[in-house]
């Protein structure tokens, strides 16, 4: 069961359309994305109570301009169209849309001209300007609500239909009180009651799973990362101990790891938990390969078979529980660029092919902060879900060049040092991803009266907000200092240690 009231969200292929849904659902109301050619017998079925026509990089001129294949003139609920979508909504209703002569790229403040339940309780006027094409006449049956200096038409409004149009993006952080805006669309336009809360999500899931899986059993693969831990939390809710967590230590996890995947899942959930140690097998699989899509390659194959011995073991399985999420499944849009999907790498596909297993995603509908409310909801402490992201290849891909155990203990251990300083510094919840990187690089130093010839190790941190994108981060130099000094002299086989200041892009954040 979803929630009946819903908004949908028709994407034109802008950068910005999963953070429209975001926003929306942050204010606790529900909204899809579909691609702007969605049928519109699927559009009947879902039965929006309002729609969303997103930005876009194309102009309405353009040949292959992305046109709705449904009939949006005469649908009966209200209409917000951003930027893009503004200018199709005037195009279809003959207003008079400028080909760009220069593109309007930044903030912008707006003049409010008359008062309107989309502006309620907006004091803040600031908003984010991306657009070529402008609005220079106002489209049959609708008013100008708000004008900027260089734009007269900067929010227009047809109030008998019930229908938007914003010229700047009210989804970007920089248009300031724009999730408001968004909010009054929802609950003062469309008149959105229905509660989209991680309750409420939690509820109806539980239901759902229990339907869905009768008597079977379920098998969860666990790799330590937020998802998997949280579809496992949530299925165990559902079913009890007809499910089945198997987490394969893969000799490439962080110090630690796999014992506190252990003990959470044992000890604080009483959860059917089975750690399966294959580090002699990935590691000997590894040996002397030193090409890292080789490595990811043979990582993912390991898992694969690790996994899928011991699952066979579970005949009476018939579920294979995932935490796939949202960004993995949206459409993605193809018009002059598709919509940013969230970077997907090559991890641990063709598990379910091989299995003959049917596949359970709860979290198929959402985003990565939502599965982390649902994760505190469920009683799984902070530390574990405030967690950095981890690579599923792991140490695998920190380890550059050919990897070894005596790399990867070394590794781990300078990797813990870091890590434990940062959590002294109170600086782990501002950082997005910190870890160490282990150089096939020696250099000489001295260690008392003795000359030292050693490895080489990087630190790595970056402030990301979905890992596109990141920044490295400014550490105070004290606690580089403090960091450097421990890892050299706790460390034995560590004489150097350096900071990386590359941002991505141009530079990844792992360094494999
Ligand atoms: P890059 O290095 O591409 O990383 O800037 C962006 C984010 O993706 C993570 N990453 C991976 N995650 N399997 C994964 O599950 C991989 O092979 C992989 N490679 C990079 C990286 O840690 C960062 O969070």
């Amino acid at each position: 069961m979803k929630n009946s009231q819903k908004i949908i969200i028709l994407d034109f292929g802008s950068q910005y359309t999963q953070l429209i849904a975001r926003k929306i659902r942050e204010i606790g109301v529900y909204a899809e994305i579909f691609p702007y050619n969605i049928s519109q017998e699927k559009f009947n079925q879902l039965n929006p109570t309002g729609l969303i026509l997103s930005g876009g990089p194309s102009s309405v001129y353009d040949e292959k301009a992305p046109i709705p294949s449904i009939d949006v003139e005469n649908l009966k609920i209200p209409i917000l169209g951003i930027c893009y979508g503004l200018q199709l909504i005037a195009f279809k209703n003959n207003g008079k849309v400028d080909p760009a002569s220069k593109r309007e790229y930044g903030k912008a403040k707006f003049i409010v001209d008359e008062s309107d339940p989309l502006l309620e309780g907006v004091d803040n006027k600031q908003v984010w300007m991306s657009h070529g094409d402008s609005l220079s006449s106002l489209p049959e049956g609708f008013k100008s609500i708000a004008h900027t200096n260089n734009s007269p038409f900067c929010i227009i409004s047809n109030t008998e239909r019930k229908i938007y149009g914003l010229q700047f993006h009210p989804e970007v952080h920089h248009s300031t009180d724009g999730k408001k805006i968004l909010a009054n669309f929802a609950k003062n336009i469309c008149k959105i009651t229905d509660e989209w809360t991680a309750d409420s999500f939690i509820e109806n899931q539980l239901k759902l799973i229990k339907e869905k899986v009768g008597d079977d059993e379920v098998i969860c693969g666990l790799s330590g990362g937020v998802d998997s831990t949280v579809t496992a939390v949530l299925i165990h809710k559902a079913i009890g101990d007809k499910l089945h967590c198997i987490h394969v230590d893969s000799g490439l996890m962080r110090k630690g790891e796999s014992d506190q995947i252990e003990k959470l899942f044992d000890e604080h959930f009483s959860m059917n938990i089975k750690v399966i140690n294959a580090e002699d097998q990935f590691l000997s699989k590894l040996s002397g390969v030193s090409d890292p899509e080789k490595k990811r390659k043979i990582i993912g194959n390991e898992f694969i078979e690790v996994f899928d011995s011991e699952a066979s073991k579970l005949s009476s399985a018939k579920w294979l529980a995932q935490g796939t999420l949202y960004p993995d499944v949206i459409e993605s849009v193809s018009v002059n660029g598709p919509s940013a999907t969230i970077k997907t790498h090559h991890n641990v596909g063709g598990l379910p092919e091989k299995m003959n297993l049917k596949l359970i995603e709860p979290f198929r509908e959402l985003f990565k902060d939502e599965v982390r409310n649902v994760g505190r909801k469920l009683g799984i402490p902070d530390w574990f879900i405030d967690r950095h992201p981890f690579p599923g290849p792991g140490l695998g891909i920190r380890i550059l060049g050919d990897v070894s155990k005596e790399k990867a203990d070394l590794l781990r251990e300078a990797d813990a040092i870091y890590i434990e300083e940062i959590q002294n510094a109170g600086l782990y919840n501002d950082i997005w991803q910190a870890f160490a990187v282990l150089l096939p690089v020696k250099s000489v130093g001295v260690m008392g009266d003795n000359r030292t010839y050693e490895f080489t190790l990087a630190l790595r941190a970056v402030t990301s907000v979905d890992g596109m994108t990141a920044e490295f981060f400014h550490f105070p130099f004290d606690v580089l200092e403090k960091i450097s000094n421990r890892i050299i002299n706790e460390i034995r086989g560590i004489n150097r240690v350096t900071y990386d200041i590359t941002s991505k892009p141009p530079g990844t954040i792992e360094w494999e």
